[in-house]
């Protein structure tokens, strides 16, 4: 698709995320000092099917670097998944002459990018969720700041939960995915960590490891449990049950996706935000970026969508080995 970019929209969509802010101030200036004009778009996609689009200039992203949250706020935008909300998206992008959009979000708002490119506004993805469970991309813009977010509360936990001779079984985020989880896990020294992506039986994985546990001397056990894997108040219940612990169960929520962003996201959201710029400068459009080591790389957005991400099976071993 050959096409002369003037003037760029930049959305953020679906969970937010710590450091959207960081990748809409990349977006916005790389592409203001390339000589581009830049619209934000509020509320996802939204904002295309109810205009709510702004210009947007290198001072309308001041002050927001340090912030959690996204400025130009985000939706799960229903109407958008049909043919007709995509055609009048496009219509808006037209109308306001955006050339070309910048989506930082997940999987969905890929999906979203890839349907508005076929109405003709070429698109680029960020990968911004604390998830991590982007595929082509080992990291994604919040998940540091979220596992940072999450030991410094386990920490606390921690404490009282010591005090009490008690169990703690807490879940994190994670609806699909048990990256966030197996590294706090880790991080926190729970002694137990379930994840969607592994089965686990409870007599064997639970009960058998806490009574072993007991036996070395231990009086205090942290359960950490992904929001996918669920039901820690059974749980709890089920632990003090047969083991006759004491155990409190420990919610997380919503708390992990907010806080002002780490070193980390912030310097990622930044550098890839500079890079989708660059990308449609060169032409180069329909693409999700991501990480691979220390450096980006980007991909179509239909072979982004149909890659896959497994789980690091060292982590979980790891963490079964100096977790006791
Ligand atoms: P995330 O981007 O974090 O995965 P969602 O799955 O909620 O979050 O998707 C965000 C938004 O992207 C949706 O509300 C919708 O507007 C758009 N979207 C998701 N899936 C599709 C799809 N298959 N087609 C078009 N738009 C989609
Ligand atoms: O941001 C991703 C995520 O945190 C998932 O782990 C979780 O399942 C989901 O968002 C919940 O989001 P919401 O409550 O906004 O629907």
């Amino acid at each position: 698709m050959s096409k002369e970019i003037k003037t760029i929209g930049v959305l953020t969509s679906g969970g937010d995320a710590p450091g959207m802010n960081a990748a809409i101030r990349s977006v916005v200036r790389t592409a203001i000092s390339k000589g581009f004009r830049v619209m934000g778009i509020e509320r996802g996609y939204n904002g295309l099917i109810h205009d709510e689009v702004r210009e947007m200039n290198v001072r309308s992203v001041s002050e927001i670097i340090h912030r959690g949250g996204t400025v130009l706020y985000t939706a799960r935008c229903l109407e958008f998944m049909q043919l007709e909300g995509q055609q009048k998206a496009a219509e808006t992008c037209r109308k306001y002459g955006i050339d070309a959009v910048v989506s930082i979000g997940g999987d969905g708002s890929f999906r979203g990018a890839r349907d508005l490119s076929k109405q003709g506004i070429p698109c680029i993805g960020l990968p911004g969720t604390i998830d991590n469970d982007i595929a082509c991309s080992e990291y994604t813009i919040g998940y540091d700041t979220a596992m940072n977010t999450a030991v410094e509360m386990i920490d606390k936990l921690r404490d009282t939960t010591q005090s009490h001779d008690r169990c703690s079984v807490v879940e994190v985020m994670g609806r699909h995915a048990g990256y966030l989880a197996i590294n706090v896990g880790i991080a926190t020294g729970a002694l137990i960590t379930l994840i969607p992506e592994e089965p686990w039986d409870l007599q064997k994985d639970v009960i058998d490891r806490m009574m072993d546990t007991r036996g070395t001397g231990k009086k205090h056990f942290i359960i950490l449990v992904a929001e996918g894997v669920g039901h820690v108040q059974e749980l709890a219940a089920t632990i003090q049950k047969i083991t006759g612990i004491e155990s409190r169960a420990t919610v997380l929520g919503h708390v992990q996706r907010g806080g002002s962003p780490t070193l980390r996201d912030r310097v990622v959201a930044s550098e890839m935000g500079y890079r989708a710029i660059e990308l449609l400068e060169q032409g180069i459009f329909n693409r999700v970026i991501g990480m691979k080591g220390e450096r980006l790389v980007d991909y179509d957005i239909d072979e982004a969508l149909a890659m896959h991400k497994e789980i690091d099976e060292l982590l979980p071993t790891i963490a079964k080995t100096i977790s006791i």
